[in-house]
């Protein structure tokens, strides 16, 4: 199939006077959080000009410098679309709408087909979260590939399915409705019976820290506040992941359904769903069920009352991290924020707060229909339930397989029908997971099993590094990927992830092995967030494994 022309999109929102804020009011109505109010101007009116800062200021009370510094900081805001946040973007030409995005995650990295057909307009992203498929770009919001657009495959291993449990063996691709039979049992319980009922079962956050879901909704409850918030973090951004997207797109009423059980346990009467401006569809999609769970009176029942609004990102990994994502919902840069205090305590507008991950909201629905002993059983008595594993096209039938936990990696991979050409390894939690040789695939899916491997789960992005790939290409993507998405926050991220891509795009001898080693260490050691300490760890694996291909060695 030959992908569509990429047209240059000169025109394509022409960018409409700045209004001031008064008139700005008269057309919208309510005040709304200020990401939203600044994305929504961006969209009619483009960048803002100086009197359209002094409008966002008054409409969003943020100061200018701060809208300013705000601003610069997203790639979707930037003249130059550049995803470095730590450069120095303050000056601004004026842009207008959406332009189209082209894949630059590992997966795609990893295709051998043409890449897509670029525009001046078009900029890379990251990952954009298709990675069954190769070669993936957006254009008028919806995705396409210069390969044959695959579907999906979508398989249960596990003894009950509870993440996929609504769109499994479907060939209907849209969205599963819900009777939010759930969240009615929990209205019929105590707030503090479903937390322990979540505790109980061993629910852990599967967006990559695996701490124990019940455990963070007690500290948030237990904060006394006049308002408590829940946020959906839907920021995935992992090369090689698109669970969080898929259950966006197909199995929305789970994740509304979730916040409101966890809305209703903590006393939240707020809710957010955040997801990465490279997946319009899905915004559109889950704006579009909120409306139908409000109708349908699901957000206002009895005494319980939770609003849910949806925001879009700007193009930043790290505004996944949960304390990023709080600033940027504020409207400030998508940096992290120094803990304690944890968002719990004081989070989005200094309110306890609590961020849980699409795929950790998916499983609650199934906790609160069944007893937390079943949920419980599942698994393995330290990571309990099912955790879900994406493929990329790397594999023979690329998807989802949702396993048990304490499955062994291999009996997945089979069930993808093995990897479409021999592997070197594989490519396990995304950019700060882990390196896999074929020779550990007997690990089994499991927090601590893998741990005392020296592997990190990550969100279960699996992505197949062939031996044919090119070593030092992919360690080159991957450091420029840290290099551009490191938010700037503290030094040792910042400065060492471009001083590690420099050294990396310069010659490849035993000395520079040896400066990259020392360096990522330290970036390990001394980085502020997981962004920082991971990512070294998981790139020194790589260079361990493959540093005879990768380094010559004569000294220079
Ligand atoms: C750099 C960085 C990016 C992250 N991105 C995501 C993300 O896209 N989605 C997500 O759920 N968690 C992400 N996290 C983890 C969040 O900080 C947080 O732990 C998670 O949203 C909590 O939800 P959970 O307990 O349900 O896993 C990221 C963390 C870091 C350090
Ligand atoms: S390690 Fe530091 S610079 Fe890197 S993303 Fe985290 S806070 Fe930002």
């Amino acid at each position: 199939m030959s992908p569509p022309e990429m047209p240059e999109q000169p025109n394509q929102h022409i960018p409409s006077p700045s209004p001031s804020a008064a008139a700005y009011r008269r057309t919208h109505q309510g005040e709304g959080y200020p990401a939203t109010i600044i994305h929504q101007y961006i969209e009619e009116h483009g960048l803002p000009d100086a009197a359209g800062l002094l409008t966002l200021a008054s409409l969003t009370k943020l100061p200018e410098s701060t809208l300013r510094s705000s601003l610069s900081y997203y790639a979707d805001y930037r003249a130059d679309h550049s995803a470095d946040h730590s450069a120095d973007h303050s000056s601004h030409t004026d842009r207008s709408g959406p332009c189209s995005k082209i894949c630059n995650g590992t997966s795609c990295f990893l295709s051998n087909d043409n890449p897509p057909p670029a525009s001046a307009s078009s900029r890379y992203a990251s990952c954009l979260g298709h990675c069954h498929q190769e070669n993936n770009y957006l254009l008028d919001d919806s995705i396409h590939s210069t390969s044959e657009l695959s579907e999906v495959s979508i398989q249960c291993l596990a003894s009950d399915a509870v993440t996929t449990r609504r769109f499994l063996n479907s060939d209907n691709t849209e969205p599963a409705s819900s009777s939010y039979a759930g969240f009615y049992r929990a209205l019929e319980c105590k707030p503090e019976d479903i937390i322990e009922r979540i505790t109980t079962a061993g629910l852990r956050g599967r967006g990559g820290a695996a701490f124990p879901t019940g455990k963070k909704w007690q500290a948030c409850a237990s904060t006394a506040a006049d308002q408590r918030y829940i946020i959906a973090n839907g920021n995935e951004g992992d090369a090689g992941s698109y669970v969080d997207r898929t259950l966006l797109e197909r199995d929305p009423h789970s994740v509304i359904e979730g916040m409101l059980i966890g809305a209703y346990a903590m006393g939240a009467s707020k809710g957010i769903i955040y997801i990465r401006s490279e997946y319009p569809a899905a915004a559109n999609i889950i704006k579009r069920a909120i409306a139908e769970a409000r109708d349908a009176g699901h957000l206002q029942t009895g005494n319980f009352s939770c609003e849910i609004s949806v925001m879009q990102g700007a193009g930043s990994f790290v505004c996944g991290e949960e304390t990023a994502l709080i600033n940027a919902i504020e409207g400030l840069r998508g940096e992290v924020r120094l803990r304690p205090p944890y968002p719990t305590e004081a989070g989005l507008f200094g309110k306890p707060t609590a961020v849980d991950n699409i795929e950790t909201l998916c499983n609650v629905p199934y906790i609160m229909e069944h007893d937390a002993e079943d949920y419980q059983r599942m698994g393995t008595p330290t990571s309990s339930g099912t955790k879900t594993l994406c493929f990329n096209h790397g594999f023979v039938r690329p998807g989802i397989v949702e396993v048990e936990f304490g499955t062994p990696l291999q009996t997945a991979i089979d069930a993808v029908g093995g990897s479409k050409t021999p592997l070197a390894a594989i490519l396990l939690g995304g950019p700060m997971g882990c390196v896999i040789t074929p020779d550990q695939w007997d690990t089994p899916v499991c927090y601590e099993a893998m741990q005392q491997r020296g592997f990190d789960l990550g969100h279960g992005s699996i992505i197949a590094l062939p031996k044919s790939a090119d070593k030092a290409a992919l360690l080159r993507h991957w450091l420029s990927f840290m290099a551009a998405e490191s938010c700037g926050k503290c030094e040792p991220c910042s400065l060492g992830s471009k001083r590690s891509f420099q050294i990396a795009s310069g010659p490849l001898t035993a000395t520079s092995q040896k400066q990259l080693n020392d360096l990522l260490h330290l970036i390990g050691q001394t980085s502020l967030c997981a962004f920082g300490r991971e990512i070294p760890r998981a790139l020194s694996q790589y260079l361990d494994i493959f540093r005879d291909e990768i380094f010559t060695p004569k000294s220079s």
